[in-house]
């Protein structure tokens, strides 16, 4: 993990790898050159750079000096300031520097905090690759990570702020790991082992496992229906912090955990395929959330509960059109085998009702491809019983950058979902189809405060983008750790 060190101030003689000066758009208009003014003269004359925001110059005086184009000045915000730095990073990666020193710019118009934020958040979601599968290509040409980052022109008073900002980080990296790691790796098994070793690594955390007779005990009829088809056992992961004994609040987290997705039965093509082993990011998410929740010692009872299983097709699969009855004792008439994600969500909500008595409920999941015709890749939605609930993820996403938005919960669609022969169906079409698996696993969260983010897109890009340097983003740590601090006493 990269260690950002904050020093006051810099002096000539002190060596450097890499030294990056902020530049805003416009005429002469530089952040803070410092000593460098005289070398910049005549490069920056030249026109070739003009500080447009994630812009890079390099020079090289007694190390290499990277100016760093902010963009417009009434335009920077926290998101502006982790894509421009994040194009530091990357820059730094291909000169394969450890070590970066970095003067900080001076912005009045946001608190210092928010600053420190933007600038450690680019660098340090920036510095992350997933490299564990490669062998060939990285003999000759490793990933080079930094190591250090000296902000210069820092109180030291931010120490806690950077070490709460590195411990978030960690959390991303996490998921991240998980989700881009091989489903043959990261099986139902290796994800109740980690949620186990989250326990043992960091006090406060409980975690409790349910095994496939524990589930069968439970009743879970549509996990184990799910599971029907893999060879692999499911596991209902559950992962408790009590930082906040006192208060009745307890906010519990449900993520799909669907190990890797073929569709079951109702196959999917290769190309729809390839991709599913990002289909427990439900799960790593909630499961890192919780970790990292327990890691900064939040004043919040918060649990992570996830379902996890292969949707795997066998001679044992689950069945088109046949009917499954869930935890809850409603019935599924199962019209699609692909769409198993709510079908685990539905047990695991009604599992977490019953035995964590949310006072919050937030559901995280891969859900549709709908959601992704709908927002594109990089906005999740939030469909939500509740108003409140729905405005404070609001508030957590602009102070993220990891973008949401509220869908409808549109009552009328329900139709969509009537079954002749069972309670409901589990799939109703394309049309609304990510709102439609919303309204679905609405049936399962009674009158509890409920929220569920569909992040089918934003989860897992098709290609990388700014500080996002693999296809798994971790998107859902740094939103819903906002989240939790918010509801913090
Ligand atoms: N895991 C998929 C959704 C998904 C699609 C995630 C693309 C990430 C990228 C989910 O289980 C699924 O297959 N959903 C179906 C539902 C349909 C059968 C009603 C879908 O969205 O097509
Ligand atoms: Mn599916
Ligand atoms: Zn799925």
């Amino acid at each position: 993990m990269l260690k950002i060190v904050c020093q006051k101030a810099f002096e000539k003689r002190e060596l450097f790898e890499l030294m990056v000066l902020p530049y805003w758009e416009g005429p002469g208009e530089a952040a803070d050159l410092s000593m460098w003014k005289e070398i910049a003269v005549q490069p920056l004359a030249s026109g070739d750079f003009n500080g447009k925001a994630g812009d890079t110059l390099l020079l090289y005086s007694q190390g290499r000096l990277l100016f760093l184009g902010l963009g417009k000045k009434d335009a920077v915000n926290g998101e502006s300031l982790r894509r421009a730095y994040s194009a530091a990073v990357r820059l730094a990666q291909t000169k394969k520097v450890k070590t970066i020193h970095l003067v900080v710019p001076k912005i009045p118009k946001m608190a210092d905090e928010d600053v420190l934020r933007g600038i450690s958040e680019g660098i340090l979601l920036t510095n992350y690759s997933f490299s564990q599968l490669k062998y060939d290509s990285l003999k000759e040409n490793p990933v080079c990570l930094l190591e250090k980052a000296y902000f210069i022109g820092l109180e030291m008073k931010h120490e806690a702020l950077i070490q709460k900002l590195t411990q978030i980080a960690a959390g991303v990296y996490l998921t991240r790991e998980l989700v881009n790691g091989n489903a043959d790796d990261v099986t139902p098994k290796m994800l109740a082992e980690t949620a186990l070793s989250l326990e043992k690594r960091t006090p406060g955390l409980k975690a409790t496992i349910l095994d496939k007779k524990q589930i069968e005990k439970e009743k879970m009829g549509l996990l184990l229906a799910v599971n029907r088809g893999s060879s692999m056992d499911p596991y209902l992961i559950n992962l408790s912090y009590q930082g906040n004994p006192k208060s009745k609040e307890h906010i519990v987290l449900v993520g799909k955990g669907i190990t890797y997705d073929t569709g079951g039965l109702a196959l999917k093509p290769a190309d729809g395929m390839a991709t599913m082993k990002c289909d427990m990011a439900g799960a790593a998410t909630v499961l890192a959330v919780v970790h990292t929740a327990a890691a900064l010692q939040l004043k919040v009872n918060v649990t992570a509960v996830a379902p996890v299983t292969e949707n795997a097709i066998d001679a044992n699969s689950y069945k088109n059109g046949d009917v499954y009855r869930s935890m809850s004792g409603k019935t599924i008439e199962v019209n699609n085998t692909d769409a198993e994600g709510r079908l685990v969500l539905a047990d695991a909500m009604t599992y977490a009702i019953k035995h964590w008595q949310p006072t919050k409920m937030i559901d995280v999941a891969t859900l549709t491809g709908g959601i992704i015709i709908a927002l594109g890749e990089e906005i999740a939605g939030v469909f939500a019983n509740d108003d409140q609930l729905a405005k404070d993820l609001a508030i957590s996403s602009e102070a993220t950058g990891e973008n949401v938005w509220r869908m409808p919960l549109h009552a009328d669609y329900k139709e969509m979902l009537k079954s002749e022969t069972a309670d409901l169906l589990n799939s109703a079409g394309k049309s609304a189809s990510s709102m439609t698996a919303a309204l679905f696993l609405q049936e399962f969260v009674g009158s509890v405060h409920w929220a569920h983010i569909d992040f089918a897109g934003s989860s897992y890009l098709s290609k990388p983008k700014y500080y996002n340097t693999s296809k798994a983003t971790g998107f859902g740590v740094r939103l819903l750790i906002d989240f939790l601090e918010r509801h913090a006493t």
